[in-house]
């Protein structure tokens, strides 16, 4: 069984859908540790809720190495970003190499990197007249929205969409896809190309992956 912490802010839907199919027997793995930069939003409170311990991060009296030993006392393998709001701190992105993953609710690198979150992204997706927007799930560096794309996959863009009534379409995909592709890493079905491109061993078999080149 791997390890994990899931780092969190909201509303904590993705980090249900993983706590969810780990309960179903469909990831090889526990959460050990919530990571949470609000001590109070839902997603702590589902955490507190199920016996597992919550870390406040960032903190006034934390820092960066204390974090580190944390998640090194909790004998953490993978940290899994379900809408954490903060930035990973260098220190731990550089301990946890290929070990991090986080999910975005666009076709990155289209409406990513700092200041693209929550509304915004839907937003920013609406305004462009794009007709299709989508999941991504990616490996964390240290940039915002930046590292190795795992998978992606597309919904459609309405033309009587809303920020809210798009985020609806993407979120449903999101709870998905996501513990999936957590199982794949958990199980070691994420393999990396010699040139930095991970991949999923096998393929997911789902019918609206995304492949930039359909849409070039
Ligand atoms: C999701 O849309 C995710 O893609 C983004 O933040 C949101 C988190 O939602 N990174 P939830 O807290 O999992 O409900």
């Amino acid at each position: 069984m791997k390890r994990l912490a899931v780092f969190v802010s909201g509303g904590g839907s993705n980090f249900r859908a993983i706590h969810q199919a780990m309960l179903a027997g469909e990831i090889e793995g526990v959460v050990g540790l919530v990571v949470s930069d609000k001590a109070d939003c839902p997603a702590a409170a589902y955490a507190r809720d199920h016996l597992i311990q919550v870390y406040h991060y960032p903190a006034p009296d934390q820092s960066p190495v204390r974090l580190l030993k944390v998640l090194n006392s909790s004998a953490i393998d993978f940290l899994i970003l379900a809408g954490y709001l903060k930035m990973v701190p260098v220190e731990v992105v550089r301990a946890y190499p290929r070990k991090i993953l986080n999910i975005h609710p666009a076709l990155l690198p289209d409406f990513g990197g700092k200041g693209f979150y929550g509304r915004r992204v839907h937003e920013a997706v609406l305004a462009s007249g794009a007709k299709v927007s989508g999941v991504s799930v990616h490996f964390v560096d240290e940039q915002y929205d930046h590292g190795a794309t795992v998978v992606q996959v597309t919904v459609p863009v309405e033309p009587d969409d809303t920020p809210e009534t798009l985020a609806a379409r993407v979120l449903e995909q999101e709870h998905r896809l996501y513990p999936q592709v957590v199982a794949a890493l958990c199980r070691g079905a994420i393999d990396w190309e010699a040139d930095g491109t991970p991949h999923m061993e096998p393929p997911l078999a789902l019918p609206n992956l995304y492949k930039p080149e359909d849409h070039s």
